[in-house]
């Protein structure tokens, strides 16, 4: 590798002389009382996503501070600088709909200051991914550092944590199981301390897959956000960064689509999050990779779930870190994985299982002859309802749904489902599939986490814990049910689930990855004729831009004019 350190010399700004934007650049910083000695370090920025609306990112001021001691022990000058902070319970509508938002202030940060190599600390859903896609498109060496998850609480004698523990006690309290007081103290304990949602969820899935693609130091997706071990890791991710920068290790330069594939295989293994799936198709989309569901769904056929999380399990984060991390989920897939991919320390993935394996007795981690879920945790499906696919968690469902005909109960929209999910009227029984339209990507706008739609108060007086659900939306990786999810093309594009009507007879049948709306092709074309498409497109602003440019579920929901490599950018 070409080793170009240049640091504060670098991105100058355009004042048309160089040497005086150099100097006054220097003289500018020195107000912080730094020496030319210093000055003349390699730099390593570090983005700081600290917002006291993110509870999940709680930590990072101290974490920070460590990843600050790892750089300057090794030689360079670390500046920490910020971005947007996204936590997906502060984000209206969604946070998705502003996750290309932090993506495009990441990568336009990263190229506008002087950097030889960046680390990027998040860890809620959404900000890792975010960050992961604009690091790749500003063509900067960086590493990830997350947060890490947050401890687990004890709700009347039982361990819970976020957030599939909140989704059930809501649940319980709908269906009246529990009182106005039983949520309230249950509040006080789901998020007992900082850090990202303890089970397997959206966050917890990027931090093993982003460690998988060997962006991150061996064993950093697990440590607790509150522990020692997690400023550990922080400081050897500063050290990590100065080597990168020195090599200018970029991983623009040697992620394949080799290493993304032992990503998916994680994602199936550990029972990860729906979301994952976009997440990581986008991040491969800004390489020019492109990850097809067909491909997920050929993995997922031999690659049981064998981590024992919730939804799909019954653990907790700290678990999966006391049975080892990641690497434990690694050994046990090593001979599906493709062990020569490379990572950010220049090893292959394999040299590093070979390094960090562990091997006391654990139960969280099962071996691949006694999993929780025999195929993959994640199914697609085809068929006229999706022409271009839907995904459903298998793992999280409910087995005896799997294979299912019912009548349609459809909703129009996240509004039309409000006014009348609680309705006593409502036309609707146990076996009933329920249907919801427009909240896709330009749908809702974002895509919200809406999909799991809830089990109207009627039936789940009467006990009904999970029915068949269906929309264009995604579900938070916490969730749990016969869920299916992203169905592409989306309603408010005019896909076909924009013509089911109440009545219509629907079939899923996961076995055969089947989702049938069982309505003739006539009646269809037909409908598409006198069934409007409900959509609102913006006058200004970033509404105007997402709902111009936002793709759909199989492209990642990434911008059209953001995805690919444009060879241009090198600064
Ligand atoms: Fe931040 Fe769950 S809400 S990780």
């Amino acid at each position: 590798m070409e080793n170009k350190l240049i640091g504060m010399k670098k991105r100058l700004t355009r004042y048309g002389d160089d040497e005086f934007a150099l100097f006054l650049r220097k003289s500018f910083i020195k107000g912080f009382g730094y020496t030319d000695e210093v000055l003349n370090k390699p730099v390593i920025g570090i983005i700081n996503t600290y917002s006291d609306f993110n509870s999940c990112h709680g930590n990072l001021n101290d974490l920070v501070e460590a990843a600050k001691a790892g750089v300057l022990a090794a030689g360079a000058l670390p500046l920490a600088f910020p971005t947007i902070s996204l936590h997906e319970s502060f984000s209206f509508p969604t946070s998705m709909y502003l996750r290309n938002l932090m993506a495009m202030d990441t990568e336009e940060m990263m190229k506008a200051l002087p950097m030889d190599a960046c680390i990027l600390v998040g860890g809620c859903d959404k900000t890792v991914p975010a960050q992961i896609m604009g690091a790749l498109s500003s063509n900067i060496p960086f590493v990830q550092l997350v947060s890490g998850p947050m401890s687990v609480g004890s709700f009347k004698g039982e361990r819970v944590g976020a957030c599939t523990d909140c989704r059930r006690i809501w649940a319980d309290y709908r269906a009246g199981v529990l009182s106005d007081e039983d949520v309230a103290e249950a509040s006080n304990q789901l998020v007992p301390t900082v850090g990202t949602c303890g089970v397997m969820g959206t966050a917890s899935t990027m931090a093993l897959m982003v460690e998988t693609l060997g962006l991150m130091v061996p064993g950093g997706a697990c440590a607790p956000a509150v522990s020692a071990q997690r400023v550990r890791v922080a400081e050897e991710t500063g050290a990590l960064a100065v080597k990168i920068a020195q090599l200018n290790y970029n991983p623009r330069d040697w992620l394949t689509e080799r290493s993304f594939e032992n990503a998916l295989r994680v994602l199936l293994a550990v029972g990860g999050s729906t979301n994952g799936i976009i997440h990581l198709t986008a991040i491969a989309g800004r390489m020019g990779i492109n990850l097809s569901l067909d491909r997920l769904d050929e993995l997922g056929r031999d690659t049981p779930v064998i981590v024992d999380l919730k939804p799909s399990g019954e653990g907790y984060m700290e678990d999966l870190n006391k049975a080892g991390g990641l690497v434990r989920v690694l050994t046990e897939i090593e001979d599906l994985l493709h062990l020569d991919a490379l990572t950010s320390s220049g090893e292959t993935l394999g040299v590093i299982i070979e390094k960090t394996r562990v091997s006391w007795p654990q139960a969280t981690v099962r071996t691949r002859k006694n999993p929780i879920f025999e195929s993959g945790g994640l199914a697609v499906l085809s068929g006229n309802l999706v022409p271009d696919g839907a995904v459903i968690k298998q793992s999280a469902a409910s087995t005896k749904l799997l294979v299912h005909q019912g009548k349609a109960v459809v909703f129009d929209g996240l509004s039309d489902l409000a006014n009348r999910i609680d309705d006593e009227d409502l036309d609707v029984s146990p076996k009933d599939i329920l249907v919801l339209k427009n909240i896709g990507p330009k749908g809702a706008p974002g895509m919200p986490e809406a999909g799991l739609i809830p089990i109207p108060k009627k039936l789940a007086r009467m006990g009904v814990k999970d029915m068949v659900r269906i929309s264009d939306g995604r579900m938070s990786g916490t969730a749990s049910g016969t869920i299916v999810l992203h169905v592409a093309p989306e309603a408010a594009i005019g896909g076909p689930l924009n013509y089911v009507k109440n009545g219509d007879e629907i079939y899923l049948n996961v076995n055969t990855r089947t989702l049938k709306l069982l309505v003739s092709d006539e009646e269809l074309q037909a409908r598409k004729e006198t069934m409007p498409i409900i959509i609102t497109s913006p006058k200004r602003g970033y509404g105007k831009l997402f709902h111009e440019h936002v793709t759909q579920a199989p492209q990642g929901v990434d911008f059209d004019f953001l995805i690919g490599v444009d060879d241009e950018d090198k600064l």
